[in-house]
């Protein structure tokens, strides 16, 4: 079947649906996701997001800016930093006449807390930055926006799983998307004058996670398939706290309120390591921190290793139960559940989780999607935003709240730029059997008789990055891990098969097309991280091979740019570069000497 319209949107998280809301002012849209919409992993954002609010002697966007520069280890394009913090109130206000039921201060103000990395006046102190609905901010958001496009119109196709793009042969022009329709096994052709990509993120690949099952990065993978490239994906973030052996996230809104990190000697061990800021320290510098503890002996367990027996605790007991039940519900919740721990009682075990991608696809301040390293070279009528997108504002490693902050004020950019432009764009002329690929290679797969299994291959690969290409990184690690995911690739293309022949919800057909994806990504991501020999934000390369070796310094001289991916068709990666936008390299934009000094790269302290 052909569909048609407008603007397709693939995937119904935050970024989706404020770009559906804003496009829908100006044209007729469509909403494409795998999941029913108030499922996606927008809801499990817990802790908050980031905005400079209200009194500016008390806090100012220009501070947010600077702390997301220098949290991002000033890999981040500073232009593109500006807007999303310099956009982050209004977009606040406009989410709270929506309808976001944001937790309240006694004045009948959105209430803030505390966050890793936020400061006041250029690191001074921690701020109250970020906003938040208790501890599901991100559900609160999800279903705010959801509602606000059912009252605009917006079309929704559910469980269709986009599985690839409509391209012209040069990749110059985006005409729609491929869609699986999970119900009923038909595959449908999409049409549109404009495509937006917000899929989100692509953490499945890695063992422990935060990420849910669908974090599986189609996008990424269907993108790379297309010779398109994917910009620093090198650089996953490690939350510190899922928790122990099974990574569900215990959010940092926790740290916010008062909660603090020990190790076997029960010390506060972050006041060592950051004196300013302790356990609200970045993300990537207390996860490298918990390993480090772990490897010298000082987990809970005294391993000396990374494994599912060693961890740290998390302490949560000196705040009232009360006001756990009030703030925290969910981690008292997860703690209780998987755990069998009352927090208020004892602490929680913790470990870092696989949480977030700094990279993905590459974009242009306004999200539309570049085709190549080279600047101006934007693909015509397609775009991307949220989790998935690489604008790139977190550089090598994102502040928290950052991220429900880069989904809606994106979001909301690229529905803006569409609803102004949609009417200028052509619909370019669907290719004849523009889902023959898709089938015959769906086919294919039913057909097999191979004996290698989607879901059997993935967690093979999901070990793998967890094992060699986590927090500490060593070049044979990372070469002995490439050899494997090579591997896997082959295996994958000579014996992929399905037990499940059938029509209806064939989710073991969409496991094996996820891990396919997945494999792939993942191949563009070892390939940066083996050649990027820096250690910056959260990639911390060890400059020997055990993960006891001291570790390389950052290197500004050679690695200040950004890494554009390239999959080749043997599973080879090509790598390019671009640079990374500085206010001190841009005189032209204006900025004043003493910003320009403010923002410049430096050694990393807190
Ligand atoms: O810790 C958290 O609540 C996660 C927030 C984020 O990833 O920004």
């Amino acid at each position: 079947m052909i569909i048609s319209h407008d603007v397709v949107i693939v995937g119904s998280g935050a970024a989706g649906l404020y770009a559906a809301y804003w496009s829908s002012t100006k044209a007729d849209v469509a909403v494409i996701s795998k999941l029913f919409p108030t499922r996606s992993h927008t809801g499990a954002a817990q802790g908050g997001i980031g905005a400079a609010l209200g009194n500016e002697e008390e806090d100012h966007p220009l501070w947010h800016w600077y702390d997301t520069v220098k949290g991002g280890d000033y890999l981040g394009d500073q232009d593109a930093q500006k807007i999303l913090t310099y956009d982050a109130p209004q977009t606040i206000y406009e989410l709270e006449k929506m309808g976001v039921p944001f937790s309240r201060t006694k004045e009948g103000k959105i209430a803030q807390r505390p966050f890793g990395g936020h400061t006041r006046n250029f690191g001074e102190r921690p701020v109250r930055r970020a906003c938040y609905a208790a501890a599901r901010t991100g559900h609160a958001i999800l279903h705010t926006l959801y509602e606000n496009c059912v009252k605009q119109n917006v079309n929704f196709y559910s469980e269709f799983q986009v599985v690839d793009l409509i391209m012209t042969a040069d990749n110059a022009k985006c005409i729609g998307v491929i869609a699986y329709d999970l119900l009923s096994g038909e595959i449908h052709t999409v049409h549109a004058k404009v495509v937006v990509v917000a899929t989100g993120g692509a953490g499945r690949n890695y063992a422990i996670t935060s990420n849910c099952q669908a974090n599986t990065g189609d996008a990424l993978g269907i993108f790379l398939r297309h010779g398109l490239p994917l910009e620093d994906l090198e650089f996953v973030q490690f939350h510190p706290t899922g928790l122990a052996g099974l990574g569900i996230l215990v959010t940092e809104g926790a740290r916010g309120e008062g909660g603090y990190l020990t190790n076997s000697n029960g010390e506060r061990f972050m006041e060592r390591y950051a004196p300013t800021v302790k356990d609200l320290a970045p993300r990537d510098m207390i996860s490298q921190c918990m390993y480090k503890e772990v490897l010298e002996g000082r987990g809970i367990n005294k391993t000396g290793r990374i494994c599912n027996e060693d961890y740290v605790l998390l302490h949560l007991e000196h705040i009232p139960k009360a006001e756990l039940l009030k703030k925290l519900e969910e981690i008292v919740d997860f703690a209780t559940t998987y755990l069998g721990i009352k927090p208020w009682e004892e602490p929680v075990p913790v470990m870092p989780t696989c949480h977030y991608y700094m990279g993905g696809i590459p974009t242009d301040n306004d999200g539309r999607v570049r085709r190549s390293h080279r600047d101006g070279d934007i693909v015509e009528g397609l775009y991307a935003a949220g989790e998935c997108a690489c604008v790139s504002v977190h550089g090598a490693n994102r502040l928290g709240t950052n991220s429900l902050l880069d989904l809606v004020v994106f979001g909301r950019r690229v529905g803006l730029h569409v609803a102004k432009n949609v009417d200028a764009v052509k619909l370019g002329k669907l290719p004849d059997g523009a889902d023959q690929p898709i089938v015959t290679q769906f086919n294919g797969i039913k057909a097999s008789t191979g004996k290698e299994r989607g879901g059997l291959l993935r967690r093979e690969l999901s070990e793998i990055m967890m094992t060699h290409v986590a927090i500490r990184r060593t070049v044979e690690g990372m070469t002995k891990a490439r050899d494997m995911v090579r591997a896997l690739r082959r295996r994958y293309q000579e014996g992929i098969g399905v037990d499940d022949k059938g029509q209806v919800f064939n989710t073991d057909l969409m496991e094996a097309v996820e891990c396919g994806f997945m494999i792939d990504y993942s191949l563009a991501l070892i390939e940066g991280a083996l050649l990027r020999r820096e250690s910056r934000g959260a990639h911390l390369y060890m400059d020997g091979e055990s993960f006891d070796a001291p570790s390389l310094p950052r290197d500004d001289a050679n690695w200040l740019k950004h890494t554009f991916a390239y999959l080749k068709p043997d599973g080879s990666v090509d790598l390019q570069f671009r640079q990374v936008y500085l206010i001190n390299e841009h005189p032209e934009d204006g900025w004043t000497p003493e910003l320009i000094e403010k923002m410049k790269p430096k050694v990393r302290k807190y």
